[in-house]
């Protein structure tokens, strides 16, 4: 495996102790299970730069941290892969800045994450590359080691060709991409973009197969969509755990048992829509519709990218909307809105999931969002309802939720609204279907479509044999 960062973040205390957290996001969440459970090795930074990490085992996971200078993070993790890949793989919602100097740091890391792969990688092996960050590493990596299976997935969506045709350096991209035998996105509106961008910017031919081929410097690709997933199953045992259900009620005690809760859980991001959901809430408050002494909202947000303007504008006003709301209508000790901005552990998180009437997933845009799904696996009781924006991955699949337009703040407003009233049968149906979805296509099954596809010979090697009982379960209630 080789992605941007490693599935643990290193920290080092002031004496110099160093310990190991988990890093932040979908693509670790998705990743660091399924890989266990198949013995690989991970490529990738430790999260902090200038710093000397020797490869090491992280439970049963073969660590190759990959060293990054403090200029290196500053040009190609923050500048290039999230001041101009993110915004602009994300309709532009903020953006992008195109800078030369930028540029080139992406390509020098690059090159660096290809060698080392290139150093430790057995011959024939398979090679699953990760993510906007890593681009050019199938090309760079195949040709310094041909022998290998390349696999490439970009968790993020891939943009319009019209938006993609704005990159200075969009050849050279999909070239670097052309470089795997398999590319995978999460939709086939992403296969398709990158498809008609093959044949315009690297004349390759596209071939009638059955996942979708092209042709290109004498080799086949194959182009498919792999809509990702989590652990679905581990995920619903945890949420039906005595310790999460009576932190569940401890937690909806301790916002004083209001009649609704509605929750937001996102990394601290612009593409996560959460301004918007904040006001739809001030709207509903303001109408009347709703009373603060009967829901309260939770806004989670995991610390992102901070060194990063766009993200410093938006925390700044984030934290200026909850102001606002709680100045207006919190009672002393009661905020209508609780917003925490830190990450929590996952057996907390569950019961956030498990205590929340209403899940509030509003991207402008977003590959997947694994954030609904994980929310659907903690409704083992069918209560709750998802308000999911159809800007998502997620949407494609999690057709029973309350789909939102995220920009049209009435509608944003009136389907919460929905949401918070539903009558329980109707929800209950609602659950059920999602639930079935989402247990029955998780990580594992996505992780072993993906690798079959590549070819690799015991792509079904850690296979969760539970017999189809998820699945069962999922549609027993
Ligand atoms: P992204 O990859 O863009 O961050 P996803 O929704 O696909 O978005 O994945 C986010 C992951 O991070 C999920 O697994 C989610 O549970 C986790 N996460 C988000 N916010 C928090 C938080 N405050 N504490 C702990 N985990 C979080
Ligand atoms: C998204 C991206 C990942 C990234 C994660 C966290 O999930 O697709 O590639 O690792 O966000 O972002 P960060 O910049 O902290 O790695």
């Amino acid at each position: 495996m080789v992605a941007n960062r490693l599935p643990v973040d290193l920290v080092v205390s002031p004496d110099g102790t160093r310990t190991w957290k988990q890093s932040p996001g979908g693509l670790v969440t998705a990743l660091e299970p399924m890989l266990r459970s198949r013995e690989g090795a991970w490529v990738g930074w430790p999260g902090v730069p200038d710093t000397d990490v020797e490869p090491l085992e992280n439970d049963g996971l073969l660590l190759h941290p990959v060293r990054l200078a403090a200029d290196e993070v500053a040009d190609y993790y923050e500048g290039f892969s999230n001041a101009t890949l993110w915004p602009l793989y994300h309709d532009v919602v903020e953006r992008p800045v195109y800078d030369r100097n930028w540029w080139n740091a992406y390509v020098r890391i690059n090159e660096r994450f290809a060698d080392e792969v290139a150093k430790i990688a057995a011959p024939g092996a398979c090679v699953w590359v990760q993510d906007y960050q890593l681009q050019l590493v199938p090309a760079m990596l195949r040709e310094l080691r041909p022998d290998l299976r390349i696999g490439f997935f970009l968790h993020i969506p891939f943009p319009p060709t019209e938006l993609f045709m704005q990159l200075p350096w969009r050849t050279q991209i999909v070239q670097g991409l052309l470089g795997a035998d398999l590319v995978g996105f999460h939709t086939p509106g992403g296969v398709r973009n990158f498809r008609w961008l093959t044949a315009r910017l690297a004349g390759a031919q596209s071939t009638s197969g059955g996942r979708g081929e092209v042709r290109y410097g004498g080799r086949t690709i194959t182009v498919g969509a792999f809509p990702i997933s989590i652990d679905s199953g581990s995920l619903d045992r945890l949420s039906r755990s005595r310790a999460v259900r009576e932190r569940a009620a401890q937690i909806r005690a301790e916002l004083g048992s209001p009649k609704r809760v509605v929750l937001g859980v996102d990394r601290l991001d612009y593409t996560k829509g959460i301004n918007q959901r904040l006001v739809a809430f001030h709207e509903l408050l303001t109408a009347g519709r709703i009373s603060a002494e009967d829901t309260v909202m939770i806004q989670l947000a995991t610390p992102s990218r901070e060194r990063v303007e766009h993200y410093q504008r938006l925390r700044a006003d984030i934290e200026q909307t909850v102001g606002r709301i709680n100045g207006e209508f919190a009672r002393v000790g009661y905020p209508p809105v609780h917003y925490l901005h830190r990450s929590l552990p996952r057996d907390e998180l569950a019961a956030f999931f498990v205590a929340a009437d209403v899940m509030l997933v509003t991207p402008l845009r977003d590959g997947m969002n694994l954030v609904a799904k994980e929310y659907v696996a903690c409704r083992n009781d069918l209560s709750g309802a998802l308000v999911l924006s159809e800007f998502t991955g997620a949407a494609i699949e999690l057709k029973e939720s309350f789909l939102v337009n995220p920009h049209d703040v009435d509608g944003l407003g009136n389907t919460l609204f929905e949401a918070l009233t539903v009558d329980s049968e109707d929800g209950r149906r609602r659950m059920r279907a999602l639930r079935r979805q989402v247990l029955t296509h998780d990580v594992d099954r996505w992780a072993r479509s993906f690798l079959s596809t590549l070819g690799m010979p015991d792509a079904t090697a850690g296979e969760n044999h539970d017999g189809g009982q998820s699945a069962a379960r999922a549609g027993h209630n």
